[in-house]
């Protein structure tokens, strides 16, 4: 097949000083996109700033004979969001490609968090979201054309120990990204989910004191981690994510795991369920706990695009067992 090329495309990779944004916005450079690399130059738990982590990724595309700009504002905030966006738009005047990657960690058990631990994780994988992603939209809104890439969790999707907070802040990537590519469609743009899997420096941050979880330990064997064959290094998860913000790719609405070196479309769906009987009574919770099983039974699931999927489904089980003509 054809390479595939960002030539002539302006792209903004957030949090791109480091691990997996500085892989995607080497690539993007190298395969022709203009690229701005923002980077607050913070520490794995968001502590502090410099401004040396995005102008590294800078030089490094320039070396190579590609083009990137340096944007150092936290995405954090309003006006943070607003001058990267501003970056692409005074370089290059459009904006093709967001992908947003900023973000850090601050773990701890769900009963102990504090707002410095649960406040800051919100407002950079969260809140950033708007913050980038709406000056982002409106320009290539602006265009007819964008795509969109979120960045997510297994941790939010799945699960994992002491991360309430961040699993807040990344599970709310599916319901965003899933609006913005209903609305998205009658202007060209597509949006969509990434979930990674790195040992970067954020990866290092997470692993503390998660070997006393037996199954993370596990797992972690399992997987042959820490003597990997290397498909844990974030270049693994640079093809599929540049792959979503390609012109080739048609798919929205979508989340997609990369995780050493498995490539897989994640889903929700939902279940056939149990319909109540028809009437303007709502049946008792002794009606819920007699169907529990039926209710949670997946043998015939649907998988609801839309909000109005989800009303269709429902009027198909409901004919199926006899609760409507
Ligand atoms: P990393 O720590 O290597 O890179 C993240 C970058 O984001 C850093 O350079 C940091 O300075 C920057 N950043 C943090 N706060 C910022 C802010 N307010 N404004 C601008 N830049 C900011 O981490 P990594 O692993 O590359 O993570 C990238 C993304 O992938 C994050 O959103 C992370 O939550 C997510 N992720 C990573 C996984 C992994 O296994 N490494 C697993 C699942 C998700």
């Amino acid at each position: 097949m054809a390479d595939i090329s960002f030539a002539g495309q302006v792209a903004i990779v957030t949090g791109a000083g480091n691990g997996l944004g500085r892989d995607y916005a080497l690539e993007l450079a190298r395969r022709g996109a203009k690229v701005v690399v923002n980077d607050l130059g913070g520490s794995g738990s968001g502590v502090g700033a410099s401004a040396t982590a995005a102008a590294a990724v800078v030089d490094e595309i320039r070396a190579a004979g590609g083009e990137a700009v340096a944007n150092t504002s936290s995405v954090a905030s309003r006006e943070g969001g607003a001058s990267v966006v501003n970056s692409a738009l005074e370089a290059w005047g459009r904006v093709d490609i967001l992908i947003s990657n900023a973000g850090f960690l601050r773990n701890g058990r769900f009963e102990d968090l504090t707002d410095e631990q649960i406040d800051p994780i919100l407002d950079v994988h969260l809140k950033a979201a708007f913050y980038v992603g709406q000056p982002a939209y409106r320009a290539m809104r602006a265009n007819g054309y964008g795509r969109m890439l979120f960045t997510g969790s297994a941790s939010a999707m799945f699960g994992h120990a002491w991360q309430t907070n961040y699993a807040a802040g990344k599970g709310a990537m599916l319901g965003l990204s899933n609006v913005i590519a209903l609305e998205g469609s009658a202007y060209g743009i597509q949006s969509n989910v990434l979930l990674p899997t790195a040992n970067s420096r954020l990866a290092a941050e997470m692993d503390q004191g998660f070997m006393e979880i037996p199954a993370f330990a596990q797992a972690l064997q399992n997987a042959d981690f820490s003597t990997s064959d290397g498909r844990v290094v974030p270049e693994f998860n640079t093809p599929l994510a540049l792959y979503l913000v390609s012109k080739d790719c048609t798919a929205t609405h979508g989340v997609y795991s990369s995780n050493s070196g498995r490539y897989a479309r994640v889903r929700i769906c939902a279940a056939e369920g149990w319909v109540a009987p028809r009437g303007a009574t709502p049946p008792s919770i002794e009606d819920i706990a007699s169907h529990f099983d039926q209710i949670s039974e997946l043998g015939d699931f649907s998988e609801p695009m839309t909000v109005y999927d989800e009303f269709t489904a429902v009027a198909k089980a409901a004919r199926k067992q006899g609760v409507y003509p």
